[in-house]
């Protein structure tokens, strides 16, 4: 069989860049679509230097109905991996529209041009932000939606979309159905072993693991943690954090099940992916500091509107289906973090 072509859209960014490289190195031709919004070229030719391979590159926005077209005139990729999007959950706050027109409206003309073009395999980025209050802290797919931000509303907004997509397929019988992916990240860190790529946030991180990078190589002088009077073992909040490699190699794996008979009807399904265990706040600053030698300045702060207490995801289903589990620990999230941190104190620039 000819190895598949993939088309990345956001291929320049945090997780985009890391997907670039596990699809390379193996042995998928990558064309990256980007409008470079949160992003630099810079990761790209990084992408290039690791795996000693070429990907083409279309500086382009996904909203772009003609220039998308085009491209996939060109290249006619077998399968779409959907990164592009933005994600800072309180600028969707301050600008919903600008969120739900880049996110759902980008979305929306992707699968409209997927369509034209007769290309119907599709892993897109989800996020266990789409999931509502719920009496257990261990999220399984069937759980009940309900995000609470702009940001994670256009993920559910898109999920649907692409269900609806889905089933009227399977209503109609046509003969080459959807084959959709809905991959709902829990918390991505850390960065290729390389430390030639990893995580460039704009500005002063809202997350948690760049943050305390930022404070350990004093760009930035003292962490908040947000609220101790959580009810978790030590008070501070508890969430999935899961290694940027590991959940790459959970979009290869779901690019073989859509291949595979599971998905040979045609179908759209949710997969968590996430470690299926938790760490509080403080025992990500005491991991790093016993990683890293350095100590971490930090402050107890006020509770942050929005959090939960703790978060983790029921990984089973990905287990199953899709032949994927976690394989990297807590060290190697942060000692990976660290060396991207170390290497590239400025990011990309
Ligand atoms: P990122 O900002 O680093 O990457 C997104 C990329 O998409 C950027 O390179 C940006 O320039 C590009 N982009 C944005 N809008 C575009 C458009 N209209 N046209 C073309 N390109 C566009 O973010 P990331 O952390 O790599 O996240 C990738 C995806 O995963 C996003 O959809 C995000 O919502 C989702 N996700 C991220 C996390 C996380 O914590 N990082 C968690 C869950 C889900
Ligand atoms: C983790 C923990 C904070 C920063 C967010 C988005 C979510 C998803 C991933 C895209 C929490 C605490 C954080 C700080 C702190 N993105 N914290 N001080 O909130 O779980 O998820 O990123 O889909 O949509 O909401 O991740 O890294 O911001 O926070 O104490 O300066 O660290 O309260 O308990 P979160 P996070």
């Amino acid at each position: 069989m000819t190895k598949q072509k993939v088309l990345v859209t956001g291929g320049a960014g945090y997780i985009g860049s890391h997907a670039c490289v596990e699809l390379l190195e193996a042995g998928f031709e990558v064309v990256v679509v980007d409008n470079l919004s949160n992003s630099k070229p810079e990761s790209l030719a990084r992408v290039q230097k690791i795996t000693g391979k070429t990907l083409s590159f279309y500086q382009t926005d996904i909203r772009d109905h003609a220039a998308l077209t085009d491209i996939f005139a060109k290249e006619a990729p077998d399968t779409v991996i959907h990164f592009a999007g933005l994600k800072a959950v309180g600028e969707s706050c301050e600008q919903p529209l600008l969120y739900y027109h880049n996110n759902v409206y980008g979305t929306l003309v992707l699968v409209e041009v997927m369509t034209a073009a007769n290309v119907k395999q599709l892993v897109f980025s989800s996020s266990a932000t789409v999931y509502g209050e719920s009496s257990s802290p261990q999220y399984s797919e069937h759980f009940p939606l309900g995000a609470i931000n702009p940001y994670g509303r256009s993920k559910a907004m898109i999920e649907d979309i692409l269900r609806d997509l889905s089933a009227a397929d399977h209503k109609n019988q046509v003969q080459n159905p959807w084959k959709i992916a809905l991959l709902r990240y829990f918390n991505p860190i850390g960065a290729h072993s390389s430390g030639l790529i990893g995580e460039d946030p704009n500005g002063i991180p809202n997350n948690l693991m760049p943050y305390i990078a930022q404070v350990a190589i004093g760009k930035l002088s003292q962490l908040s943690v947000f609220g101790d009077d959580y009810p978790t073992p030590d008070g501070t909040g508890i969430r999935d954090y899961i290694h940027v490699v590991d959940l790459v190699k959970g979009h290869l794996k779901a690019i073989t099940a859509l291949n595979g008979d599971k998905f040979k009807d045609g179908a759209c399904n949710a997969y968590n992916l996430g470690a299926g265990r938790g760490y509080s706040v403080l025992e990500m600053v005491h991991a790093f500091e016993r990683v890293t030698g350095k100590t971490i300045n930090y402050k107890i702060s006020p509770r942050r509107a929005g959090d939960l207490a703790e978060c983790f995801a029921n990984p089973e289903l990905a287990w199953q289906e899709l032949d994927w589990k976690v394989e990297k620990n807590l060290d190697d999230m942060v000692a990976d973090t660290w060396h991207w941190q170390t290497l590239n104190p400025m990011g990309y620039v």
